[in-house]
């Protein structure tokens, strides 16, 4: 089998949503994800783990797994699979982390992959690695931030590079001794996973001597480079096509361990051979966002200004790979504070390498540094949302530059005025509902840094009117299909139906890493700079509508096409040469002359039941600073998503730690829980929608991961209103509210 490039094109015959454009491919499963692919003589692979939590393998016994009826093959370190590291991302590598499983006897930590078992069918693979039997020597091993055994190093001394330095503005321990407003205090955030309805999988074959790769992923370029490093082979060698990813939210925004042992199976077999991760093994398998403690301090002024801020903040990272804080970033600008301090630290631990998780860093930040700002305005005796807007700035406190745009004290009045913020009352547990309920009301802010990674596109305008785009970008469910075809139908003057999009595919484009929030501005910039070489070659003018059939025609092909590369302000070729190998290149949030965030405000009620505690959030108000909105209905499905994970990680989510036993306990959807529908209430979703014409020819700034930034905060600001405690351990459970109620 030899399969195309997964067609998107809608025909003007077919209902199409114009503002979702591959809304309908979705909804009606013509959209084909990785793992949804069933190419003739394909094989079917699962994993056996390891159930200890450090060691090594001692004894390997495969034979009763290898006489299931119907296995193929099974793989493990046994059987030498000549496979290289593929480096960590954030090491210069490609891979989720460094440590390639099934190639030694090692165990680094619990659920590690030991064994890949092939067989006919998916049944017979699951039942021969159940078979598959390991005799452990074991190891002492640490796996929570307070077990014995944690290294904890400063991330300056670990990584002295520029961009993870510690922040260090003024003199914030002498401004804050000074200070006559003090809070001092430590908030802690849990290990949480990503748990998008696409599992992590891949369809992976080769045709003659090139690797084709399947798999739902944030970064086809890295896996694509990845597995070239990994087997030894040419990248030219290696195509790896993702259409559809059913979620990414950074667990899928590099070279899973999986992809390069699949390769090597197919390549034994001479078959296509398909992985899908189980739920349960997902835990393990690859990334998650790491527990991490925040020490805020801060201190104000008689005024209620605040004048010095410290962060300090540890967070676990695996023993072969240390995953980068960065969490000062956004705390050292949320406000207008002059002296500031920050301090990051790992804490090596037993476990495979955590990663990034949607708003990886601003989440957890925000939920530690809004908390305090709230500590603060109520020991100011002031209300929380007119503290706030007293501490707004225009300038980066870091850089000393301008925003390039700041709309975060108008997100702050507008959301207010939506939610009714001025019948509120100051006092803790002084509002209640008609139930009884304790009501409050919280505020917290959130930003999330700008950034822009090199980028190509390919533009063709046809002679029957339509016009392909080939572009760096991935499809997770964010609606890039959208922003693009919205984009290029406004610049032309088209119909958004005519415009052909081809994302995710190394076929057609270098597919730099989609994360951080800059795809949309990454793939807009390109796009935006080929139609302009489009509008050239077409003889057309520089603004207004193409008659895009009848230039094409005049110019007597059958199709005119265009090409751009672009980079971020400040970029080099160095920087697109390292791109174009797979590896991400990011400019930003601080540029020449200007730092640019994007930025929210965030309103949350909550109801607490008196007896059993229970809190419920009825309604949540969010306004966004995006700069221009690129597309208006997905934007908001962002920042609604945003919403519910934020209020899932501040009242349900929690990865479970044994310390006796390492790995995490509650690996399914029963023991993890994540809202509902039940759960939510009503959500307000609004946007500024000013656009940012200094940082971006169109005006678009991120938003997939500031939405949720802040969120947290927002809840348990709100918790506080209600019931007069003050919860810094997430998430806050029925039982914290009981023992508050009782204390
Ligand atoms: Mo996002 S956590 O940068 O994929």
């Amino acid at each position: 089998m030899s399969p195309q490039p997964v067609d998107t094109r809608a025909q003007d015959t077919q209902p199409v949503d114009t503002r979702r454009v591959d809304a309908r491919e979705k909804v009606t499963g013509a959209a084909l994800y990785a793992t949804d692919l069933h190419p003739d003589q394909l094989a079917h692979a699962t994993l056996a783990t390891a159930t200890i939590g450090r060691g090594r393998i001692a004894e390997l016994d495969v034979s009763a797994a290898a006489a299931v009826p119907g296995v193929l093959l099974v793989l493990s370190h046994l059987d030498h699979l000549d496979l290289q590291s593929p480096g960590f991302v954030m090491g210069g590598g490609y891979g989720v982390q460094s440590l390639q499983p099934l190639l030694d006897d090692r165990i680094a930590y619990r659920g590690q992959a030991i064994a890949l078992v092939v067989a006919e069918t998916l049944t017979a693979a699951t039942e021969a690695a159940n078979l598959v039997r390991a005799r452990y020597e074991t190891e002492p091993f640490a796996a929570t931030l307070d077990s014995p055994g944690v290294e904890r190093i400063a991330q300056p001394t670990a990584i002295p590079l520029p961009f993870l330095a510690d922040i260090d503005v003024g003199d914030a321990e002498s401004a804050y001794a000074a200070a006559p407003l003090h809070v001092d205090a430590t908030y802690d955030q849990p290990a949480q996973h990503q748990n998008p309805m696409e599992l992590i999988g891949a369809t992976v074959w080769w045709r003659g001597d090139t690797l084709v790769v399947h798999e739902g992923t944030q970064s086809a370029g890295a896996i694509r480079h990845g597995l070239a490093q990994q087997l030894g082979i040419d990248a030219a060698n290696v195509e790896v096509v993702s259409p559809y990813t059913g979620g990414g939210f950074g667990q899928k925004n590099s070279l899973q361990i999986h992809i390069a042992p699949l390769a090597v199976a197919a390549r034994r077999l001479g078959r296509p051979v398909q992985l899908v991760v189980s739920r349960a093994q997902l835990f393990h398998h690859t990334s998650f966002r790491p527990a991490s403690r925040h020490r805020i301090r801060l201190g104000a002024d008689e005024h209620g200004r605040m004048v010095a801020a410290i962060h300090e903040v540890e967070h676990q990272t695996s023993r072969h790979d240390l995953f980068p804080l960065m969490y000062n970033e956004i705390t050292a600008r949320l406000y207008g504070i002059r002296d500031f301090r920050g301090r990051q630290t790992f804490a090596r631990m037993d476990t495979q390498t955590p990663g990034f998780m949607r708003a990886p860093f601003e989440h957890p930040a925000a939920f530690a540094f809004e908390s305090a700002v709230d500590e603060l305005a109520y020991a100011a005796n002031r209300d929380p949302l007119e503290f706030r807007l007293a501490n707004d700035t225009t300038v980066d406190p870091v850089s000393g530059e301008p925003f390039s745009s700041r709309h975060l004290a108008q997100c702050l009045r507008r959301g207010a005025k939506t939610f009714g913020w001025s019948a509120r009352r100051q006092r803790p547990a002084s509002m209640r509902a008609e139930d009884g309920s304790l009501v409050g009301w919280g505020v917290a802010v959130g930003a999330y840094p700008a950034s822009i990674v090199p980028a190509t596109s390919h533009v063709v305008a046809g002679a029957d009117g339509r016009v392909r785009v080939e572009v760096d970008g991935h499809e997770m469910g964010q609606g890039i299909r959208s922003t693009i075809a919205l984009l290029v139908a406004d610049d032309l003057g088209i119909d958004v139906r005519h415009v052909d999009i081809v994302v995710g595919d190394t076929r057609v484009a270098t597919q730099h890493l989609t994360a951080g929030s800059w795809g949309t501005a990454s793939a807009l910039g390109a796009v935006h700079a080929a139609l302009r070489e489009l509008r050239k070659q077409l003889g057309a003018d520089v603004g207004g509508p193409v008659d895009v059939s009848a230039a094409v025609r005049a110019a007597s092909r059958d199709t005119v096409e265009a090409r751009a590369a672009t980079l971020g302000p400040g970029q080099t070729e160095q920087d697109a040469e390292r791109a174009r190998q797979g590896h991400p290149v990011i400019a930003g949030p601080e540029f020449p002359g200007y730092s640019t965030f994007s930025w929210i405000a965030h309103f949350v009620e909550v109801r607490v039941e008196p007896t059993t505690c229970r809190i419920r959030v009825p309604r949540v108000v969010s306004v966004a600073d995006c700069g221009r909105v690129a597309s208006p209905v997905t934007a908001a499905s962002q920042v609604r998503g945003g919403i519910v994970w934020g209020i899932g990680a501040s009242l349900r989510e929690a990865g479970e730690v044994d310390p006796r036993y390492g790995g995490f306990l509650n690996a399914s959807l029963e023991e993890y829980p994540v809202p509902v529908n039940a759960d939510i209430g009503t959500l307000d979703v609004d946007f500024i929608g000013e656009p940012d014409l200094r940082f971006h020819p169109v005006g678009v700034k991120g938003l997939g991961e500031v939405s949720m930034v802040g969120v947290a905060a927002a809840v348990a600001n709100a918790v506080f209103h209600a019931t007069g405690v003050r919860h810094r351990r997430l998430p806050i459970r029925i039982e914290d509210v009981l023992a508050g109620a009782t204390a």
